[in-house]
């Protein structure tokens, strides 16, 4: 008989509930119920599923699983900040992909990262760990999207796109091939990004251009 592993989602908001619906179409997985910082929800149920504590109390239940799924272009640094303070091995995170995304064989992708349905990873993708990608998404060929990315729902990636750690890449942006995406930057939705962006800057528009200053620029590696 297949083992059935217990998992704790940490984060209860969008991403988080979203995560959950995934895991229903994955067998291997007892959902206990999610993570969240906000000490108030202690108790509450959020989709049926209970709001178990927060990273001491998760960190503390040896047995679960863990993936971080936050996930607000708001806050995208949120999950390298709670990665930091759970503390755990990489053993204890999950991976998890939705039965209905497409990774090629030759992709690799690492630990606490979670892939949603519909999104294709065509030939040698490397996504990093702790990485979020939402619904839609195209990684083409040899694309690289380092630790704690974030790619919204139907962002298209060509190939050779190397997306840094911590950025974000909002939804249904658009990468030209062999562009970098800098560390902690921010491209916004519907962005037509032809050039490199650098480190911790948000970029809109087509053709994408400078907008301000990211928000976790200091944070960022
Ligand atoms: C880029 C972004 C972070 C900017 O947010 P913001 O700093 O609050 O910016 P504002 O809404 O105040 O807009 C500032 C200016 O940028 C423009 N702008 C904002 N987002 C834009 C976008 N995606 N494309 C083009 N222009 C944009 C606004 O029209 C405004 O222009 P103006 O000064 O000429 O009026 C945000 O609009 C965005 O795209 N976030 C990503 C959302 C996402 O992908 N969510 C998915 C998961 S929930």
């Amino acid at each position: 008989m297949r083992d059935i592993r217990d998992l704790v989602i940490y984060g209860a908001g969008g991403f988080g509930r979203e995560t959950a619906q995934a895991v229903t179409a994955l067998p291997g997985w007892r959902l206990l119920g999610f993570g969240d910082d906000d000490r108030g929800r202690l108790g509450d149920t959020v989709d049926g599923l209970p709001i178990l504590g927060d990273t001491k109390e998760i960190a503390d239940m040896a047995d679960a699983c863990v993936v971080v799924s936050t996930g607000s272009p708001a806050d995208y640094d949120s999950r390298r900040r709670i990665v930091a303070r759970l503390e755990l091995p990489a053993s204890r995170y999950a991976t998890l992909v939705h039965p209905a995304a497409w990774v090629a064989p030759s992709s690799r992708i690492g630990p606490g990262s979670v892939v949603l349905a519909q999104t294709v990873l065509t030939a040698s993708a490397r996504i990093g760990a702790h990485v979020a990608i939402m619904p839609h998404v195209t990684v083409t060929h040899d694309d690289v999207i380092e630790d704690y990315v974030t790619i919204a729902a139907g962002a298209r990636l060509s190939g050779g796109v190397r997306v840094r750690a911590g950025a974000y890449v909002g939804t249904g942006a658009i990468v030209r091939q062999g562009v970098t995406i800098g560390p902690g930057a921010l491209v916004g939705m519907g962005a037509v990004v032809l050039q490199d962006v650098p480190a911790g800057e948000v970029w809109v528009g087509s053709p994408a251009r400078y907008l301000r200053p990211a928000p976790h620029r200091k944070e960022v590696r």
